[in-house]
């Protein structure tokens, strides 16, 4: 059994990044197309180790025949293509902030909700959540199943491959620039970035939050229980690739920190790395092309009746978009796309 599947948006940062994890987790293609804007038709990506890709332009590309999309291409563009792919008989799998709080459409992380897939009939398309989102409820999901999360207050520490391609190359040429007593000025982010900290991500709401800390919040309460309260301050920081996150969570009954590293060790897609010694955490530079989400620092918070404080770190760019996108994947063809080679 293979499958005709599209990644839509390529050649972005997480567009080569799902051509690599399709290619890495051995997905049954019968065969891939790679497709973006006009401005890169014709452009050559590689696919495995000896396949040429030939980028294909979304304005003109037909997905009828296509089992499967991939799509990156930002919200805007996925608003357009994303109907007209399902409308072929195409399901979609959205990476974007478009479809995420649809009631019709499935919100997923196959570890935390991979039943709700089921749900894609409606629209033919499922939305992946956001990065930040995604590796907390990865980590979080244990602990609420053993003692019932109540409240969560997360700061985040984001990386620029989370603005995609040109997020990186600014931290780039403006570190680069810095050297050499230049300066570049801010394009991609609201003030530089370059040896700074922004807690600004997406744009500010009514209430003060930025639209990253409600889409935090939200996809949240979608995904794992709509009882659950967040506070999110998220903040962009000049590292390449990998989200860190503190986290603190008030829980509705007690857990000691034993019984959350015991739990947390036996949980799909979490690796817990806890010594309490310098080497005994994990950093964002070490989950680089890693797919576990990465929990450390796991300690009491004696400032409430049931706490924990947890350092929860990821690489965006892979379980945050790409790896759990073709998670998605794999369990629609698993379930139900079965089909004739
Ligand atoms: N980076 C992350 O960690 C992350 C995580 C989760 C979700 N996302 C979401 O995924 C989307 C893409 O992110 P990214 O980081 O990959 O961005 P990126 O590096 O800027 O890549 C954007 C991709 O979209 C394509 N594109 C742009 N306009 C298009 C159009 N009009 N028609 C067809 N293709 C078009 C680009 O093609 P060209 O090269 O031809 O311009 C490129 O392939 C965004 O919505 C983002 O919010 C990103």
């Amino acid at each position: 059994m293979t499958y005709r599947v599209a990644v839509v948006g390529a050649t972005g940062a997480v567009g080569k990044e799902m051509l690599k994890v399709l290619a890495e987790r051995r997905f049954p293609v019968a065969e891939v197309a790679a497709v973006a804007s006009a401005a890169s038709a014709g452009k050559e990506l590689s696919f495995g180790d000896d396949t040429v890709l030939k980028v294909h332009n979304l304005e003109t590309f037909d997905f009828k025949g296509w089992d499967i999309a991939l799509f990156s291409p930002g919200a805007a563009v996925s608003k357009v293509h994303a109907p007209r792919a399902a409308a072929a008989g195409c399901v979609v799998i959205d990476n974007t902030s478009q479809f995420r709080m649809e009631p019709d459409v499935p919100l997923v992380v196959p570890e935390v909700n991979g039943s709700r897939i089921a749900d894609y009939r409606k629209r033919g398309i499922i939305a992946n959540p956001n990065c930040s989102t995604i590796q907390m409820v990865v980590a979080l999901k244990p602990l609420h199943e053993l003692a019932t999360i109540e409240r969560i207050v997360v700061a985040t520490y984001q990386s620029v491959s989370g603005a995609g391609k040109e997020g990186m190359d600014e931290l780039f040429d403006q570190t680069k620039a810095l050297y050499v007593n230049e300066d570049v000025p801010p394009q991609q982010f609201a003030k530089r970035i370059a040896f700074n900290v922004i807690p600004q991500i997406d744009v500010f709401m009514p209430d003060g939050s930025t639209k990253e800390e409600w889409k935090m919040a939200v996809e949240t309460r979608k995904i794992l229980d709509p009882e659950i309260q967040v506070s999110a301050t998220c903040v962009r920081v000049p590292v390449f690739v990998g989200h860190s996150e503190a986290v603190n969570v008030e829980f509705a009954k007690p857990i000691t920190v034993e019984e959350a590293r015991s739990v947390l060790r036996k949980a799909p897609g979490v690796q817990v790395v806890d010594d309490r010694s310098s080497d005994g955490y994990a950093t964002p530079v070490e989950c680089v092309g890693e797919d576990a989400t990465y929990v450390s620092r796991i300690r009491k918070d004696p400032t409430v009746p049931n706490g924990l404080a947890l350092w929860i770190v990821s690489d965006n760019l892979r379980k945050g978009a790409a790896l759990n996108a073709v998670q998605i994947a794999e369990e629609l063809i698993r379930v139900y796309l079965k089909k004739a080679a």
